[in-house]
C-alpha cells in the first residue's frame, strides 16, 4: 500500500474581461503552474463575473477562450489541474443563491471593490453587489482550502469565510472554511506609465501594460516610454523611485536575478530598459508560440473546457446537494 500525502486544494478564478498581462503571468499564472504538481489545483474562467459590468457578449466569449489558451500556453496542465469555464457548471449559480440566503445586504454593501466600482458608474448592475457571494460559491463549491489572491480580493475571501462559518453554525457542518494566501511572487508588477499603481487589465490607457500577446515591437515601445525619474544612477529604491524599481523587478523576475544586484550592472536607464525589453520578449516568446498553435485549433480549447466542466460537475454535485438539504430544501432526486 502506498501512503498518499494529504494535498492542499487551491482555487483561482480569472475574469475574462480585458487581456492578460505580465503582472498576471508573474503574480498568478506562474505560481499556479509551479504548484500544480503537488497541489490539487482548480482554475476556472469566471465568465459570470464578467457580466457584472457593461459587457460585449462576443468579447466575453472570445476572452474566455483566449484566457484558457494563454493558461494552457503558460504550462497549465489540464490533466493535473482542473480547468473549466464557470458558466458551464450550473452548481456555481445554484450555490450562489443559497449563499445569498446566508449573507446580509449590509455585508455586501461594505465591500470596498463594490463601492469603488459602483461610484464610477451611473447604472450599477445588481450582480455587481452580489458578485462576492458568487465568488464565495465558487470557493465553497470546491472545498478549497487556499485561495491565492491579490490584496484587492482579500476582503471577498474574508466574506467567504464569514458566510461559510455562519452557514455551518446555523445549518450544520457543510463547507470547508478557506483562507486567502498571498503567494510569494517573482515580482510585484506595476504600471509602466504610472508606477505607483498595479499593472491592470482595466487601466484607462494601455501604455503602461505589457500584455502577454503584445508583439516585441509593442513591448519595446512601452518599455522605452516607461516612467523613470530624474536621477542618473540606476538603484533599487522602491519607495522613492518606483519606476526604476519596477523595471528592476520585472528584469529580476524574468531572469531569476535580484533587483539590487541587477541595479549595479547598469550604468544608465537606457541600458536597463534595453535589458528589460530583451528579458520580457524572451519570457513571452515560448508562451506566444504555444498560444499561436493552440489558437489555430479552437476546437481543442473547447474540448479541454468541456472535459473540465464535466469533471467539475461531478466533483461539486455532492456539495450542492448537502447544502440544499442542510438549508431545508427537498431532495432533488428522491430515491423511492
Ligand atoms: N474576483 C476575482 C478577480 O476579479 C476572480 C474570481 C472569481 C475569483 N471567483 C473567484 C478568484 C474565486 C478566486 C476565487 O480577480
Amino acid at each position: 500500500m502506498t501512503a498518499t500525502l494529504p494535498t492542499t486544494r487551491t482555487l483561482t478564478g480569472f475574469t475574462p474581461t480585458g487581456r492578460l498581462h505580465l503582472g498576471n503571468l508573474l503574480g498568478a499564472i506562474q505560481p499556479i503552474v509551479a504548484a500544480q504538481r503537488d497541489t490539487d489545483t482548480v482554475v476556472f474562467l469566471a465568465d459570470l463575473h464578467a457580466l457584472t459590468v457593461t459587457h460585449e457578449p462576443a468579447e466575453v466569449r472570445a476572452r474566455t477562450i483566449e484566457q484558457a489558451a494563454l493558461l494552457l500556453a503558460a504550462g497549465l496542465d489540464p490533466v493535473r489541474a482542473l480547468l473549466y469555464a464557470q458558466s458551464q457548471v450550473s452548481a456555481h449559480t445554484e450555490l450562489h443563491y443559497l449563499l445569498e440566503c446566508a449573507t446580509g445586504v449590509g455585508e455586501a454593501q461594505r465591500m470596498i471593490q463594490f463601492k469603488e466600482k459602483a461610484t464610477r458608474q451611473r447604472y450599477v448592475r445588481l450582480s455587481l453587489l452580489t458578485y462576492p457571494v458568487l465568488m464565495a460559491a465558487d470557493i465553497l463549491l470546491h472545498d478549497a482550502q487556499e485561495v491565492p489572491v491579490g490584496a484587492d480580493q482579500s476582503q471577498h475571501v474574508e466574506l467567504t469565510r464569514d458566510v461559510a462559518t455562519r452557514f455551518n453554525a446555523r445549518y450544520g457542518p457543510t463547507f470547508v472554511v478557506p483562507r486567502a494566501v498571498h503567494p510569494r511572487t517573482a515580482a510585484r508588477v506595476m504600471d509602466l506609465a504610472e508606477p505607483t499603481a498595479k499593472m491592470s487589465k482595466s487601466s484607462a490607457s494601455d501604455a503602461g501594460t505589457l500584455f502577454l500577446l503584445d508583439s516585441p515591437d509593442t513591448i519595446r515601445r512601452k518599455v522605452q516610454r516607461a516612467v523613470t525619474d530624474s536621477a542618473t544612477v540606476v538603484a533599487y529604491e522602491p519607495a522613492t523611485r518606483p519606476g526604476v524599481a519596477n523595471l528592476l523587478e520585472i528584469l529580476a523576475a524574468c531572469t531569476e536575478g535580484s533587483p539590487v544586484a541587477l541595479a549595479e550592472q547598469f550604468p544608465s536607464y537606457d541600458g536597463l530598459k534595453r535589458a528589460v525589453v530583451d528579458a520580457v520578449v524572451a519570457t513571452l516568446r515560448p508562451l506566444q508560440a504555444r498560444h499561436a498553435e493552440l489558437a489555430g485549433d479552437p476546437g481543442y480549447i473547447r474540448r479541454v473546457l468541456a472535459g473540465g466542466a464535466e469533471q467539475a460537475r461531478e466533483r461539486t454535485a455532492e456539495r450542492v446537494r448537502r447544502a440544499k438539504e442542510a438549508i431545508g430544501l427537498l431532495d432533488p432526486a428522491p430515491s423511492i
